[in-house]
């Protein structure tokens, strides 16, 4: 946390329809790897300290107030959205100050480097120039407004590109959309703003022109990399931008201890929390708030989400776990299927092409292969015989199996639930259980086999 910086405010800007995303979500809430794309300015914000930060929202307003409501940031309204300029102005309604500086970022630019925001903040201060502005070169400067600066150097104004000449267009020093400005000169600046360009908005950016009208300081820092302020304006961007959040989401969780077999192909979202020494191969996708152990092994193609899973747990090719818990030692899969509200305890192992909703599963159980396994409790050490079904539901309601410890299940057997099978207990191979089985009895329910004799044809 910088000190110096907690006394700025901050102003993020995120009212905008996004016009370009050709979406009925409001641009700021598309999600980055399982985070809304404004969450990630407002985090950078606060991990720099900055207490006050004043978020500007429009298109949506309620939606994108609602998603950060525990966040510390205030929220003013701009209805109608007029433009850059006009976004600013209704933010310094909220102003509690009229001194100091202010921090402007755009909410459609994620992945703000915290040290360009300082470097910009002391050269603003030492320069004490009225507005700084953060610049970096583009090979191919797009869309974005271009830095207009006279031989000597100093800027002049920042031109959008649509209002361009096609000598201005020619610059490849753009504005990424991130100033400090000293709050009297903004203030006032401000209220000079006129629409006259090709939107016929305020435009933020021409508060520079006046600076320079004015003899006021305009200083500019050029960032060297340029990935980091892309803009999101339409979708290509925003695969863009996603693409360089997961590389850095995996080169954390690998400098943590993580192994990735394949960076390239691992998706894991933001929030995702992975214990050292686990491996993960290609094309796994953690998601949501999920936490792994220290020392699993996710192999190929697994999909994580919501869930929580202990220390050595061993997940193989093609298993899908959602909102489950997950004990040490457990094995699960190949081709297994954790529907919400699992519970699997230590050292269980769920094999192949079974699935398993809302049931508890306790420390041993064995369900190796082609089950069902749903509203059930399943004691210690059970062992579930391949193609076991509990039939939960009857067509209105669901109802609830009981497998009691060491019970034996033998293989293609239907429990019709309710129904309760006793401590010990075992039910002989192609049952189907339609009433509670006392503990340490065998139930055999299906048709008793005959022998006949074929006539010769
Ligand atoms: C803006 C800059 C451009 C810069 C680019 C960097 C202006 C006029 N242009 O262009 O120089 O290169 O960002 O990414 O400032 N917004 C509001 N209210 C409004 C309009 C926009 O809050 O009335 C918000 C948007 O939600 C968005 C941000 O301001 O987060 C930028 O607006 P956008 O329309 O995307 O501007 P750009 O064309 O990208
Ligand atoms: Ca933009």
């Amino acid at each position: 946390m910088n000190t110096e910086m907690s006394k700025l405010v901050a102003i993020v800007l995120a009212a905008g329809k996004g016009t370009r995303m050709k979406s009925q979500l409001a641009k700021v809430l598309h999600p980055i790897m399982g985070r809304p794309m404004l969450a990630y300015p407002l985090e950078t914000l606060k991990n720099l300290g900055i207490k006050e930060i004043i978020a500007v929202v429009g298109y949506q307003a309620e939606a994108v107030k609602a998603v950060f409501s525990s966040f510390p940031v205030t929220f003013v309204t701009q209805e109608p959205q007029l433009g850059t300029g006009h976004a600013v102005q209704v933010a310094c309604q909220a102003l509690n100050r009229n001194q100091g500086s202010v921090l402007v970022v755009c909410g459609d630019v994620p992945l703000l480097p915290e040290v360009y925001l300082e470097a910009l903040y002391r050269q603003h201060q030492q320069t004490g120039a009225a507005a700084a502005v953060l610049t970096v070169e583009l090979s191919d400067p797009g869309s974005y407004g271009r830095l207009v600066k006279d031989v000597q150097g100093n800027i002049l104004k920042i031109v959008e590109a649509r209002d361009a000449t096609p000598e201005q267009l020619s610059i490849r020093e753009i504005n990424t959309g991130i100033y400090c400005f000293q709050i009297p000169f903004l203030l006032n600046a401000l209220e000079n703003l006129r629409p006259d360009n090709d939107q016929q908005e305020l435009y933020l950016t021409d508060v520079i022109a006046q600076a320079q009208a004015q003899n006021l300081r305009v200083s500019s820092l050029k960032a060297p990399e340029a990935i980091s302020f892309q803009g999101i304006n339409t979708r290509v961007d925003l695969a863009i931008v996603s693409r360089r959040v997961r590389q850095q989401i995996n080169e954390r969780q690998m400098l943590a201890g993580v192994t990735l077999i394949d960076p390239e192909t691992t998706y894991i979202e933001a929030d995702v929390q992975i214990g050292p020494d686990t491996v993960i191969y290609p094309n796994c996708y953690l998601m949501g708030n999920t936490r792994l152990g220290s020392g699993c092994c996710l192999e190929p193609n697994v999909k994580i989400a919501d869930s929580t899973l202990g220390a050595r747990v061993t997940i193989k090719m093609n298993t899908v776990i959602t909102e489950s818990i997950i004990a040490d030692e457990v094995q699960i899969g190949p081709f297994a299927h954790l529907r919400p509200l699992s519970e699997i305890r230590e050292k269980a192992r769920i094999g192949n092409f079974v699935e398993v909703k809302k049931s508890l599963l306790h420390p041993g159980v064995k369900a190796g292969h082609l089950s069902y396994l749903g509203d059930a409790e399943i004691g210690p050490q059970v062992n579930i015989g391949a193609g076991t079904i509990t039939c939960n539901y009857d067509g209105q309601k669901k109802h609830r199996t009981n497998i009691e410890t060491g019970v034996f299940i033998g293989s293609n057997s239907a429990l019709v639930a309710p129904v309760r099978i006793g401590e010990g207990a075992y039910v002989g191979a192609g049952s189907t259980i339609t009433a509670d089985v006392p503990p340490g009895k065998l139930a055999i329910a299906r048709g008793r086999q005959v022998i006949k004799e074929i006539k010769p044809k």
